[in-house]
């Protein structure tokens, strides 16, 4: 089966066991200040999670458009990605492990066709710092299934990915890991989890493709091990805790079950091939930048082939990003994207691309997905048009990089330097490498290896920071931002006319931003009045309620909705008094005199008929 028969298929295999299909959130959260990016499919469900109830029931299956910015540089092997689809089902306090286990083993098996016996599953070895024991309900479930099919399935013990290195397979089928492979929560392993956020132990599928295990990533090979043999194709988490702000953990009021896999991943073990860019997913962008560059892509475990990877990839996310509204800027999802286009670009100039001819792989990706989102080919000029702006604008900045490059006159260029050219220059290490072999300059990889390294450490320690400082203002000030956004919408609308429908929105603890449809910019007099109205409901103390009703009475009651979202048969509606009605999933405040003092603090243009405005709560 390909990927999108496999979409196809479990959407339906979930749906008829009464899960209720959702649609992909945006790729670009809407309501969430912790993070830039939608990266998993549990992402917009976290406070359906923690207890709070879904208007569509305890049971809910979608597919998810995903992207993780900080995979940007390992792309260019067999399986990883930076934008991917996740197909995740859910339980809400509904069922458990049995039910979970045995409908992922079935689809798999039975739906997909893939071999039982190329199935090897991992579980959690336990934690006795937090006293959460070692999962032994799920190898008895595994066992149970295996048996069904023949397979006798023995568990090992392994713990650390170093330590399966060391011991190998041993003829097991289930594998014990630690949390640093079998926890998962959105931070990650238990120590980083901030207080309040659910997690729990996991358990994994991977899919064996058979190939030679390759010595420099351990001795033996085992299912954890990056050599490329063994394929993550599942994951179904089992959440069932949460953090406390004492760093213990308790358990939730309800077991949740959080599956995760990727379809990419799943394609390629069904297909057979060990490489996900073989897949319908991505065979369509390969080919295209084939034809572009006159050049063979070979596929499977090859090295050789990183840059048609690179390239396919970085296109890909930067397609679904721009079809979200973003385009190429200095900070947050915009300095994302311009890194993959410039990466795209140089990869393209390696291969041997002309000038300018990396937008034409765009075709290629909205035929991938123009019937799932059909909003990419709408946006396909404005998309051709982002890469053509950026690739010009950086090869501007490629000049100066060049002349710096020229300048450099020892006999090699230092790890510093080369880390330099790519941070700054955006020159890759390959292009740095080249470059140096065309003047017979040594480069000091090794060097530039500890340079990133202490990049990368740094960045992430930036980033858990950010999540820290996101999770408890989305108890607080996140949360208020958020009913403000509701009431300023509302104002607009009162203020300015119908025509203003938002366009984007982002809150972090300190502010809210909205964009919104309207062709001029405001005048003191209009933002004063929009001011004043969300500052008099907040006085009037209005009380914030939700409904779960159907769409077309939502629709019928005239519910603020937002622009390219689709929604399902049953809405939630959050209400703000009489004064604002609009689609919304939550969090709010109970009340509006929890606010505060409503105060605009910018009004300017974002693209042509959009403004942004931000805002702050005093
Ligand atoms: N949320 C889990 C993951 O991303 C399923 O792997």
């Amino acid at each position: 089966m390909n990927g999108t028969e496999i979409r196809k298929k479990y959407l339906e295999y979930f749906n008829s066991r009464e899960h209720a299909i959702i649609p992909s959130a945006p790729i670009i959260p809407e309501n969430d200040p912790t993070t830039l990016f939608t990266s998993s499919g549990m992402q917009p469900l976290l406070p359906y999670l923690l207890g709070s109830p879904h208007p569509k029931g305890a049971r809910l299956v979608n597919s998810q458009k995903c992207f993780r910015a900080e995979d940007i540089e390992e792309i260019g092997d067999n399986r990883h990605t930076t934008c991917f689809e996740m197909l995740g089902n859910w339980s809400l306090g509904d069922y458990f492990k049995k039910e979970q286990l045995n409908w992922i083993f079935d689809f798999f098996t039975k739906e997909v066709g893939l071999s039982p016996e190329k199935l090897y599953v991992t579980v959690f070895a336990g934690e006795e710092k937090y006293g959460i024991p070692k999962d032994n309900e799920a190898v008895l479930i595994w066992k149970e299934l295996f048996k069904k099919v023949g397979i006798d399935a023995k568990d090992i013990f392994i713990g650390s990915e170093e330590d399966g290195g060391k011991t190998g397979m041993q003829g097991g089928r289930i594998f014990y890991y630690n949390s640093k492979k079998n926890w998962w929560s959105r931070s990650g392993v238990p120590e980083n989890m901030p207080a309040g956020e659910p997690g729990g132990p996991d358990s994994e599928v991977f899919y064996d493709f058979g190939t030679p295990h390759d010595k420099s990533f351990g001795e033996n090979c085992h299912p954890n091990c990056d050599c490329g043999r063994f394929m993550e194709i599942g994951n179904s988490v089992f959440m069932e805790y949460v953090k406390e702000a004492d760093g213990s953990f308790s358990t939730l009021p309800q077991k949740n079950v959080d599956f995760g896999g990727g379809l990419e991943r799943i394609a390629a073990a069904s297909l057979g091939g060990a490489d996900i860019f073989g897949t319908d997913l991505f065979k369509p962008i390969i080919e295209s930048i084939e034809k572009l560059s006159q050049k063979k892509y070979q596929g499977g475990l090859v090295k050789d082939d990183s840059a048609f990877r690179i390239i396919a990839d970085h296109m890909k996310g930067a397609v679904f990003m721009m079809s979200g509204g973003i385009l190429p800027a200095n900070t947050e999802q915009g300095y994302v994207l311009r890194r993959l286009i410039r990466r795209a670009v140089r990869y393209a100039d390696l291969l041997g691309l002309k000038e300018n001819e990396l937008q034409k792989t765009v075709d290629s990706i909205s035929l991938i997905y123009k019937d799932v989102y059909p909003e990419i080919q709408e946006k396909i000029e404005y998309i051709r048009e982002g890469v053509k702006n950026e690739e010009v604008k950086f090869r501007k900045t490629l000049e100066v990089g060049m002349r710096q490059f020229e300048k450099i006159k020892s006999e090699g260029i230092s790890g510093h330097e080369a880390f330099l050219l790519f941070t700054t220059y955006g020159f890759p290490i390959e292009l740095t490498l080249e470059l140096a072999k065309e003047k017979e300059l040594s480069v000091d990889l090794d060097g530039f290896k500890a340079e990133m390294e202490k990049h990368k450490i740094l960045s992430k320690s930036q980033s858990d920071q950010k999540f820290k400082g996101g999770l408890a203002d989305h108890g607080e000030m996140a949360v208020k931002y958020h009913t403000a956004t509701h009431l300023l919408q509302k104002a607009l609308i009162e203020i300015l006319g119908n025509h203003v429908a938002q366009k984007g929105s982002n809150i972090t603890g300190e502010r809210l931003r909205f964009d919104f449809s309207h062709n001029q910019k405001m005048t003191d007099e209009e933002k004063k009045k929009v001011e004043d109205l969300v500052n008099q409901k907040i006085k009037e103390a209005l009380p914030v309620s939700y409904e779960d009703i159907p769409l077309v009475e939502a629709e019928k009651r005239g519910a603020i909705r937002l622009f390219e979202e689709k929604y399902g048969d049953v809405v939630r509606v959050y209400k703000v008094g009489d004064f604002s009605l609009e689609f919304c999933g939550g969090p709010h405040v109970k009340n509006t005199s929890e606010l505060g003092n409503f105060k605009i603090t910018k009004e300017e243009a974002v693209s042509s008929g959009v403004r942004r405005i931000k805002a702050i709560l005093t």
